[in-house]
């Protein structure tokens, strides 16, 4: 997720670093904008240093490298944290007199206000005024703590840990999406089936679908465990989704089968490799002199898909794929049936597929409808595929 990270004035400033590295910690992209007064508890420079953006604080500024119209676009979420009473008052009357509460009054993205400030500000009738018109517009806020406050005496008004913070902002941004609650199991990549120490059998696959099918059931509230073999991108860092890796296609029918009895849903992206050597040679094969042809007797290896397709209750959803060079959609009419799938994607690997950022491809439902997708990246391929499937399945 992007989020914008706002800074404003209090002694809990320097708490919002702790904020801001929790974010990243667990995958999303964070820039940061911060009041003058904020400056007086911790520096631009940190912030800059920690989101690698600069920092929005001032709509003036020649060398400013960031608009505040930018950032307030670019944002999924606003949080400001710690939220002073000025803010929230700006906030709540709709002005725009600076940097940050012109942006906030700009984004359209969800807001989520963290108060921080002494306990007499904070049970101001005009604070609370204030606030309440910030709930009766959406905006989220957390109550402060009660403790010691800096000025030596207890009260409310402590901005809580930065650890409840995130888990207030997750929970909150996670609620009403489609996937929240559903558990759905992924698996990305080629597998690879040894010959000997140094060679293996393996395939084109690069496991970008995958580990985009992953990515979006995670941001769509799902908790995803993601099985993946050879892949060829980074793997998503986000604390939604739980990694296992595999290497041969036996490994990931192990691990699949584990899996999927506390899943709703399995999704097979992977390109397992069919067929393995009968036999692993345990040291390097070496050339031999004279013999110019070398031959390796292969054996059948599980179809994964077929397994759960037998396996799986009345609840629980198959997903697979059809990799077809030829007679794409009669083929993979055939992989639906066979294996048991509530759904198969069709998609016709002759035409540069494999590593490639965009995909064409033909749904396939296990009662007879076909559902034709323009091109379109992986990205968006895998928000289409799961609103046609998991989210539907939710719907109905
Ligand atoms: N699959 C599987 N286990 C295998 C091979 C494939 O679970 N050993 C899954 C793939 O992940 C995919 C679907 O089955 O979701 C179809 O894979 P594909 O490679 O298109 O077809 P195959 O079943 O391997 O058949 P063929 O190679 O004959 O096209």
């Amino acid at each position: 997720m992007k989020v914008a990270v706002y800074i404003t004035g209090g002694i809990a400033a320097y708490k919002a670093v702790n904020v801001v590295r929790l974010l990243q910690k667990n995958g999303h992209t964070v820039r940061v904008g911060m009041t003058k007064n904020s400056q007086n508890f911790v520096g631009s420079q940190t912030l800059a240093a920690l989101s690698k953006y600069p920092v929005l604080d001032d709509l003036w500024e020649k060398e400013a490298q960031i608009s505040h119209i930018e950032l307030a676009d670019w944002s999924d979420a606003a949080i400001v944290v710690p939220a002073d009473a000025n803010i929230i008052g700006k906030m709540a009357q709709g002005l725009a007199d600076d940097a940050v509460s012109t942006t906030l009054l700009a984004t359209n993205a969800p807001k989520f206000v963290v108060p921080a400030m002494n306990v007499h500000m904070w049970e101001n009738p005009a604070l609370q005024r204030n606030l309440k018109l910030l709930k009766d517009d959406g905006v989220q806020i957390l109550d402060p703590d009660n403790g010691r406050l800096a000025e030596g005496y207890r009260g409310k008004g402590r901005m809580p840990e930065p650890d409840k913070i995130y888990q207030w902002f997750i929970e909150s941004m996670t609620k009403d999406l489609p996937l929240q609650g559903k558990k759905i199991l992924v698996t990305a990549g080629g597998t690879r089936e040894q010959i000997d120490p140094v060679r293996f059998i393996g395939n084109n696959s690069s496991g970008k679908m995958g580990l985009a099918l992953a990515t979006q059931a995670a941001k769509l509230g799902a908790k995803v465990d993601l099985v993946y073999g050879q892949v060829s991108v980074p793997l998503p860092t986000n604390r939604q989704i739980k990694v296992h890796a595999i290497k041969s296609t036996e490994d990931l029918l192990t691990k699949v089968k584990e899996l999927f009895k506390d899943e709703d849903a399995l999704i097979m992206a992977a390109a397992p490799a069919d067929f393995r050597p009968k036999k692993y040679i345990d040291h390097k094969i070496k050339k031999q002199k004279d013999i110019d042809d070398f031959q390796i007797e292969f054996e059948k290896t599980p179809d994964i898909l077929k397994t759960i397709g037998q396996l799986k209750n009345k609840n629980q959803l198959v997903i697979g794929f059809a990799a077809e060079t030829n007679d794409l959609l009669e083929n993979a009419e055939k992989k639906l049936t066979n294996k048991k799938a509530d759904y198969i994607i069709a998609n016709d690997v002759s035409k540069g597929v494999f590593g490639s950022d965009e995909n064409e491809v033909v749904i396939l439902t296990k009662d007879g409808r076909q559902t034709r997708l323009p091109k379109m990246t992986k990205v968006e391929l895998a928000k289409k595929i799961l609103e046609l499937t998991i989210e539907k399945k939710n719907k109905d």
